[in-house]
């Protein structure tokens, strides 16, 4: 069983953008962007500081809307209008701040704003779901009823993902998870992440850190001033990642390009 129902199996296209760009006035901050998500792979999205990142997971999120370009979702033409329209479609962010409540305990917190709607459950239905979603993603949280406040960086962060799987979403946007955390506890999440992955979810990942990256994508979708710039694998040499990255790829590439027309000439 995988948590995105019965439509979706690994390697089916869920997201596909094409020419998507983003301008803020004079300023271009998305520009002609393709991208490509699946159920069951974990796509990273990485770049230097204002490469485009962040502006991409608020188009997909329905905080901003695209000024041009086209975003299909199963199979059809959308615009995610409002945060709200992308949650029910399908596409859950977990934002780097979190947006956990520290006093409340972590049954509150997973069913914090779900109170509404599909579920009306009762405290002990909660505790039961609550349970079983954590215990399915194998998740080392002490106990569903501890506050926030008394759990570590990887277990708030392990919550904040359970909750995020509530509605059952077909993308899953993790920005910067492990950013603030240390060497296990960042181990625990990214094998949450692949557990994620592995329910049939397409997940995007955030990531500065290039070792998380490789360790757990699928696909390394390179942005660099607001446009594609390569995409690379596990097996990417490092320092063609960090050349895409830093924009040195350009030079490479035509350099290489003019290597082999020049050995098609001889
Ligand atoms: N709300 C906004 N208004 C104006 N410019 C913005 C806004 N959000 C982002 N930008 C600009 O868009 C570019 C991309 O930024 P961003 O998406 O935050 O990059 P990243 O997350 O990769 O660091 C930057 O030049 C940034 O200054
Ligand atoms: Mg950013």
């Amino acid at each position: 069983m995988n948590g995105t129902g019965e439509s979706l199996t690994k390697g089916d296209l869920i997201l596909s953008l094409r020419g998507v760009s983003k301008q803020f006035g004079a300023v271009t901050a998305l520009a002609d962007i393709e991208l490509d998500i699946h159920a069951g792979e974990v796509v990273a999205l990485v770049g230097d500081n204002g490469a485009g990142k962040s502006t991409l997971v608020k188009v997909l999120a329905g905080v901003h809307q695209p000024t041009s370009g086209t975003i299909q979702y199963m199979g059809r033409e959308v615009n995610f209008d409002t945060p709200g329209k992308a949650l029910e479609m399908g596409i859950a962010t977990v934002f780097q701040d979190l947006a956990l409540c520290e006093n409340l305990d972590v049954v509150a917190n997973l069913f914090l704003g779900h109170e509404v709607n599909p579920w009306r459950l009762d405290e002990v239905q909660m505790e039961v779901r609550a349970w079983t979603l954590l215990q399915e993603l194998a998740a080392r949280i002490p106990s569903v009823r501890e506050p926030i406040a008394s759990l570590s960086g990887g277990q708030r962060q392990t919550v904040a993902i359970a909750r995020s799987l509530l509605l059952d979403p077909k993308i899953i946007m993790l920005d910067e998870p492990t950013a603030a955390l240390g060497v296990a506890q960042t181990a625990e999440v990214l094998n949450l992440i692949e557990r994620v992955r592995d329910r049939g979810h397409g997940v995007i990942l955030i990531s500065h850190n290039m070792e998380d990256v490789r360790a757990v994508a699928d696909r390394i979708v390179v942005l660099r001033l607001g446009r594609n710039n390569g995409v690379f694998t596990a097996e990417s040499s490092h320092q063609d990642l960090v050349a895409a990255i830093t924009g040195a790829t350009e030079n490479s590439v035509s350099r290489r390009a003019a290597r082999k027309l020049e050995e098609a000439e001889r």
